[in-house]
């Protein structure tokens, strides 16, 4: 398959409308997205990604009414997130309408709802005219994309087209917040932090803290954001052993020599920057790679929530 690539929101949004599969910008990171309602689109993102099939994708949408096309039941403590949070970083985890293809949610009767802020995305989802199911446009297990050209790196030849457009700006998946249950369930941290969401409402959970069924997230057990290279995380006093070629990133730089480095200005900077670092360590074939740790506070507890993952046998 050719991979077409195109800057214009309605174009890709075409091949969406044919039935094909489209990687594109959103302010987390890019998605590779197919119409929620078409049973064969949806099957060949699962392909295209070697995506395992028990791992649930989250449905993009465009306009709040869009809704109720997905979910049967919307708890008010949904509905208080979502006007809250919508547009942006937050996906809901909501009971699932009979339209949407269970292959979609893995099985599950909840279905997460997404609606991202990026304009290009808006744009995008708006020219699609129905609600998009896309998980991160990259192969399963590596890290997620935050510029076009890692998509294309991982996925040219298997999607049908990419919407190319800026880096994302925050860098670091969405956060998940199952509203199913009497209290919400934080699944995954992202740039919208637990406290937030306690802000809006305070029986909010950690999935640790919560101990029913619904504390599982499908797909978050799976291997995540690997490169090549093996990720050690280490503290800002701790020393190291410096093999032959090894990468540094961190928000404090460091007096060992490195064959590549990044010291990132901030805590969001270095969420923003850590996705396209580890894929730079694998073009350089860097093999062992040091990730400095964060304290875990606002976008720092989703970063570490990464940074472990990536650094897991
Ligand atoms: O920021 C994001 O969320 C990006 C952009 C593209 O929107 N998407 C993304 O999708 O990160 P993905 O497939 O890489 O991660 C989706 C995760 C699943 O692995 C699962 O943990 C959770 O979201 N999820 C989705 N639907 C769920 C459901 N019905 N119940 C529980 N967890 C669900
Ligand atoms: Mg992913």
């Amino acid at each position: 398959m050719k991979t077409g690539l195109t800057r214009s929101p309605q174009q890709a949004a075409e091949f969406i409308r044919g039935g094909g599969i489209v990687a594109f910008p959103t302010e987390t990171v890019y998605g590779l997205g197919a119409n929620i309602f078409d049973l064969e689109a949806v099957a060949k993102i699962f392909r295209a990604k070697q995506r395992p099939a028990d791992n649930p994708l989250i449905v993009h949408i465009a306009d709040l009414g869009q809704i109720e096309l997905l979910a049967s039941t919307v708890s008010e403590n949904a509905k208080k997130f979502v006007m809250q949070f919508f547009p942006g970083p937050l996906t809901i985890v909501v009971g699932k309408s009979a339209n949407v293809p269970v292959l979609a949610t893995a099985g599950l009767n909840t279905v997460g709802i997404r609606m991202p802020r990026n304009r290009v995305a808006r744009e995008f989802l708006e020219a699609c005219r129905t609600p998009v199911a896309a998980p991160s446009a990259n192969l399963s297990g590596r890290p997620s994309p935050t510029t076009w050209q890692a998509v294309s790196e991982d996925l040219d030849g298997r999607i049908d087209c990419i919407l190319q457009a800026e880096p994302t700006e925050i860098g670091i998946e969405s956060t998940v917040v199952d509203c199913t249950g009497e209290a919400p369930i934080l699944l995954r941290a992202g740039a919208i932090s637990l406290e937030e969401l306690q802000v809006i409402v305070p029986e909010t959970r950690n999935r640790d803290q919560a101990n029913s069924k619904t504390s599982l997230s499908p797909g978050i057990m799976h291997r995540h954001y690997s490169p090549a290279g093996k990720v050690y995380l280490i503290d800002r006093d701790e020393t190291v052993d410096l093999p032959g070629s090894a990468g540094y990133i961190g928000i404090h730089d460091r007096p060992e020599h490195f064959r590549f480095k990044k010291v990132s200005e901030s805590v969001e900077s270095y969420a923003h920057e850590l996705f396209e670092f580890l894929r730079d360590c694998d073009r350089q074939k860097i093999g062992t790679i040091f990730c400095q740790t964060v304290s875990e506070q606002g976008i720092g507890t989703a970063l570490m929530d990464r940074l472990r993952r990536a650094a897991e046998e």
